[in-house]
């Protein structure tokens, strides 16, 4: 994000005409309030959904016909900045005031969570990493910035990149996954796709980047819990998304809910202010997330909302998400001289920037023609674009036998709730689907023209049908189980003690193979499972997340072959929940875990990650072979042969690795440096070739310094972080 100087010249005009308590206005982003609309109080209501007396749909239904204050009077006094609303019409409405009632007529940024797109919904950012595309992310990323724009967003509260090793953290399925390198990769591909194209302000929105920072450490991965790590830890696993997005000019950063090494991120002003601004070079603002400065009194690091305040705004907190701590407490704060001038001039001089960047002072406004259009269908290049997201985010764990594909003519017994459910395939944090977009697996079968009968049998909440399971595993010659979890198990405020299969499913998976029949597992989640009982018992295992509105169309051309799935994992699976945190480049230890008692592993469960990150099989083969690695100037050239074995065309992500054998500080296993994905016909070969620039074999040490260590190094190429041919080389950098 960069403003020209007409632009910078425009800010300082208007900041200079506005009142203190516009400009703090300007710093108070407000949501809908509910004032009423139902038989029991809001809060009543809450508690209701918490503990399970009315269900998520019957609360977005209460929810919808709730009465809800827009604060209008707020926003023509110039009190309010931003609102965070989707739909456009009441956009364009509140809008309108801000614009043409208010004094100085600064248009609102409106947010929202449009987090893997918006009515097209795509795959959860877990699944779509598993691409390793980077085109793909960028281009579903547009698609969800331009549909953001038609409903009058300007803002999306996106990419979410917190690298995340723990599956217990219900947040996993929003991020990128376990790596820092897919996950710098993935934000800059976010970036470019949300904010990049300039052709028309209804082509793009500011990005927000969150959770600022380490929100993915959160210990025991129970959500908003306590982050403590080294500052080494922090910079070469946590931050370099970050950097990475800062690098790609990401407009804005939304803080975490955590504490780092004991500071709230929220008034962390090392974080914010030394790292993010001034190391990083973020040139918008940063937003608190929702509530986020109250917390602090709880959090025990602030004595009121008003130390709250004033805390945050010093430590260089720009906007204030939900509370109005801002609105009420820092006008007296600035005249007692608690808070300078000088921090409330650069909060808004930021959020002025961005609000001119985005050209919302020229257009504040969404067509209503814009509006008819997505009212009459979604555009069939929407849909599209979500089937072919949804068909390289699939991963296939295993296929013994090759059961998979299904042939044609095979009599399919569908089993599973999940399997007929529109309402489950989008996941986590999709707020604008239609049910009329979404396809389930079950249609999806049926239009591809299989040969399919359903059992729901049970899922993973309540009771499961076993003489239903008895039926479908009578008729069928193969057996489809769609298991999982709902979309209401992963995301925010989701995490669980346990991650295996929910419910009765694995006793419904128990109970189908007593048959005899083959089955296969799909697996519809938000989050690695712990799967090491169904990963010993059946014979064919195809993970499928939750896809987005068009899973069923990928499933179905996944199961019967249409699709060769291609898709590498994000993030490691283990056999038992207790093995959390597991992933792939962890430090290396004295001992490493063996068969031998004194080294690093359990007694009751394998040490090492059951899928690793980067797995994930074809319906064909590919092998590798000749890995060179040569030096060639400021750069490592690597090379390998890359053959599909198999008898049909497909995809593979080649992966490179690198471990730094000896340095000053105790370095990863493995890191990957780079990817590839490769389309091979059957029996082609190809050279593979990868450049790794000998500045990005580093580390950051404990002072937060870049080293550059000489000494031997491991370069691995493989289809997998476990599975790699291994060449060593000694660099004098
Ligand atoms: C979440 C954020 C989200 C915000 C606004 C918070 O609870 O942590 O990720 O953007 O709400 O909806």
């Amino acid at each position: 994000m960069k403003l020209n100087d007409t632009q910078k010249a425009f800010v300082e005009e208007l900041l200079a005409r506005m009142t203190l308590e516009e400009k703090i206005g300007q710093m108070n982003q407000e949501s809908p309030s509910i004032v009423g609309g139902f038989d029991v109080p809001f809060s009543e209501l809450i508690e209701m959904l918490t503990d399970g007396r009315i269900s998520q749909e019957e609360f977005g239904r209460i929810m919808a016909n709730a009465k809800q204050d827009y604060h209008e009077d707020d926003i023509r006094a110039g009190r309010v900045g931003s609102m965070m609303v989707n739909d456009p019409r009441k956009n364009n409405e509140l809008q309108k005031i801000a614009v043409e009632e208010s004094r100085l007529g600064i248009p609102l940024i409106i947010g929202f969570d449009v987090i893997h797109g918006f009515r097209s919904v795509f795959p959860i950012a877990i699944a779509e990493a598993c691409s390793f595309d980077d085109a793909l992310f960028e281009k579903t990323a547009h698609m969800a910035a331009a549909e953001s724009r038609a409903h009058g967003i300007s803002w999306n509260f996106a990419p979410m990149i917190d690298a995340a090793r723990d599956s217990r953290w219900g947040r996993v399925s929003e991020g990128p996954g376990e790596d820092p390198l897919l996950g710098s990769r993935f934000a800059r591909a976010k970036i470019r796709g949300l904010q990049n194209d300039r052709s028309s302000p209804l082509r793009y929105v500011a990005a927000c980047t969150k959770h600022y920072a380490a929100y993915g450490a959160c210990e025991s991965g129970r959500d908003y819990n306590t982050v403590s790590m080294s500052v080494s830890n922090f910079y070469n696993v946590y931050l370099p998304a970050f950097r990475a997005a800062m690098d790609e000019g990401a407009a804005t950063v939304m803080a975490a809910f955590n504490d780092l090494n004991g500071v709230p991120c929220t008034v962390n002003r090392w974080l914010l202010r030394e790292v993010l601004k001034k190391e990083l070079g973020l040139e918008g603002f940063v937003v608190s997330d929702a509530n986020a400065i109250r917390e602090c009194v709880a959090h025990g690091i602030a004595a009121d909302d008003r130390d709250a305040g004033v805390q945050a705004a010093l430590a260089g907190m720009d906007m204030d998400m939900g509370t109005h701590i801002y609105r009420d407490y820092l006008k007296a704060e600035v005249e007692k001289g608690t808070v300078p001038m000088a921090v409330i001039d650069e909060a808004v001089r930021r959020i002025l920037s961005v609000k001119v960047w985005l050209g919302l002072f020229e257009d504040p406004y969404v067509p209503e023609a814009l509006i008819e259009a997505y009212e009459k269908g979604l555009p069939e290049e929407h849909a599209a674009l979500c089937r072919k997201a949804a068909e390289e985010s699939m991963v296939l764990l295993k296929n013994e036998g090759n059961l998979l594909p299904l042939r044609r003519g095979q009599k399919i017994s569908l089993v599973g709730r999940l399997a007929d459910n529109v309402n489950e395939v989008c996941g986590a944090w999709a707020m604008a689907w239609k049910p009329e977009d979404c396809v389930s697996i079950l249609t999806g079968l049926k239009e591809a023209g299989a040969e399919v009968s359903y059992f729901p049998c049970g899922g993973p909440e309540g009771e499961i049908d076993f003489e239903e399971a008895d039926r479908a595993c009578r008729e069928g010659d193969v057996i489809v189980a769609v298991v999982g979890e709902t979309d209401a198990m992963s995301g925010e405020a989701s995490s669980k003690a346990d991650i295996s299969l929910p419910g009765g499913q694995r006793a419904l998976l128990e109970r189908l193979l007593q048959s005899g029949k083959p089955v296969a597992a799909v697996l519809m989640n938000g989050r690695p499972l712990a799967l090491g009982w169904e990963a010993e018992h059946l014979p064919a295992i195809l993970e499928a997340w939750h896809l987005g509105i068009r899973m069923g169309d990928a499933v179905a051309a996944a199961l019967l072959g249409d699709v060769n799935p291609s898709g590498k994992l994000s993030s490691s699976f283990p056999s038992v929940t207790g093995q959390c945190p597991v992933y792939y480049n962890h430090p290396s230890t004295g001992r490493p875990g063996s068969r031998s008692k004194f080294t690093s592993r359990y007694l009751d469960a394998p040490w090492e990650a059951l899928f690793p990150f980067g797995y994930g099989l074809s319906y064909t083969d590919f092998a590798y072979e000749d890995l060179r690695v040569c030096e060639n100037g400021d750069a490592l050239e690597i090379t390998v042969r890359l053959k599909n074995t198999g008898e049909r065309e497909g995809t593979e992500v080649a992966q490179l690795y690198m471990q730094d054998v000896s340095a000053s500080l105790v370095r990863p296993v493995k890191e990957l440096k780079d990817y590839r994905r490769v389309r091979l016909g059957p029996g082609e070969a190809e050279e593979v070739r990868f450049t790794l620039p000998k500045k990005d074999m580093g580390f950051y040490d404990n002072e937060g310094k870049y080293r550059l260590e000489d000494g031997l190094f491991r370069l691995y190429v493989g289809g997998s972080s476990r599975s790699c041919l291994m060449q060593e080389i000694r660099i004098a950098f």
